[in-house]
């Protein structure tokens, strides 16, 4: 299968495999583990309108309302309800250094709906198209806006109509391209992403710009994914945590290349120890141990003894606490 360049706007992204916005993951340190393993654009974990218009220049906004100097081209994606927040907040994005802002309508948790953001647009197809016009003109043209979608809020063919008009809508008013995960905002995570529809959807738009999103968990689903629904790249979201290597094997098949192997026990350390360092420089000590712990529970699944190596990761409160698991470990 030849890659095909991934373009987005005036941002021309190369490999067309990108790390998707995960809350509670993709923080500035896992957005360049995934760059070093061969993601050449990332997105940070959502925000809300209100947080980047409400937070000041301390420290809240340089853990979350940053672009970092060296993981350029970044994302910064966007959840809210009113069209004027989602303006000025869009623009103070920008002002912060982000190179694309993408509308988050896809949300499924029950609070977000609840308050009418996320996956609520999905129903309310004006209001949607509403808030991609005003931001589109608000911003500069040089800055990219996209948004994420689910396949509908629910089964229905009401559901349908309502993705239809967001997306064909959307794109009139210049969407540069949409993430699509093929679940409803209704499925949550239930069930499986259905890539017949994202398919559909990819026939229905031609030549603007789709990624596809949902159980993108090996290389080699990824390339039958791509290759059957003809979507222009991918987002990889629970797949590449505690498995950036993930990047570099669907880059081997895309290029036609066999499968690297899996990464030996000191390629894992090298990675989980750049993973700390970078976390630890951003956060401090404290939090680093307490955010490191979950990437830990990933991480371990990779190691031949990942239910012990899982367990002393989860019990490691420290960084020397964590060396030595990491000594005991992964040590050759
Ligand atoms: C823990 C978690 C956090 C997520 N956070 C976001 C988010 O902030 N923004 C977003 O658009 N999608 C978010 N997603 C959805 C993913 O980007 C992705 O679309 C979804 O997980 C399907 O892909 P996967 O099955 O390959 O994980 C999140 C998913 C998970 C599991």
């Amino acid at each position: 299968m030849k890659i095909e360049s991934l373009k987005i706007g005036n941002l021309t992204l190369g490999f067309p495999v990108i790390q998707a916005a995960l809350s509670g993951y993709s923080d500035v340190s896992m957005r360049q583990i995934a760059r070093k393993h061969g993601a050449n654009f990332t997105l940070c974990e959502v925000m809300l309108d209100q947080f980047v218009l409400n937070v000041g220049k301390g420290k809240k906004s340089r853990l979350y309302l940053n672009a970092q100097e060296e993981e350029h081209p970044v994302g910064a994606q966007l959840m809210g309800t009113e069209p004027e927040m989602f303006v000025s907040a869009a623009k103070k994005m920008v002002e912060t250094g982000f190179d694309l802002i993408d509308l988050n309508f896809a949300c499924p948790v029950k609070k977000v709906l609840g308050r009418g953001r996320g996956g609520f647009f999905m129903s309310k197809p004006a209001e949607a198209v509403e808030i991609i016009d005003r931001v589109r003109s608000a911003l500069p043209d040089s800055v990219p806006l996209t948004m994420k979608l689910r396949k509908g809020f629910d089964d229905s063919a009401e559901s349908e109509d309502a993705f239809f008009e967001i997306l064909e809508k959307g794109f009139r008013k210049g969407i540069a391209a949409v993430t699509l995960h093929g679940r409803t905002v209704r499925q949550k995570y239930l069930g499986e992403s259905d890539w017949n529809f994202v398919s559909r959807v990819k026939k229905r738009i031609g030549n603007r710009i789709l990624l596809g999103s949902g159980d993108l968990f090996s290389a080699e689903t990824v390339r039958q994914r791509m290759t059957e629904t003809g979507v222009d790249g991918v987002a990889l979201a629970r797949g590449a945590i505690g498995n950036p290597w993930l990047f570099g094997q669907i880059r081997a098949l895309l290029e036609g290349k066999p499968l690297p192997p899996p990464p030996a026990l000191h390629e894992q350390r090298e990675t989980i120890q750049l993973h700390y360092d970078l976390s630890e420089a951003f956060y401090g000590p404290v939090r680093a141990a307490a955010e490191m712990r979950k990437f830990g529970v990933y991480y371990s699944r990779l190691h031949p003894d990942h239910e012990l190596v899982r367990a002393d990761f989860v019990a490691s409160k420290t960084r020397s606490q964590w060396q030595l698991v990491l000594e005991k470990w992964y040590h050759v």
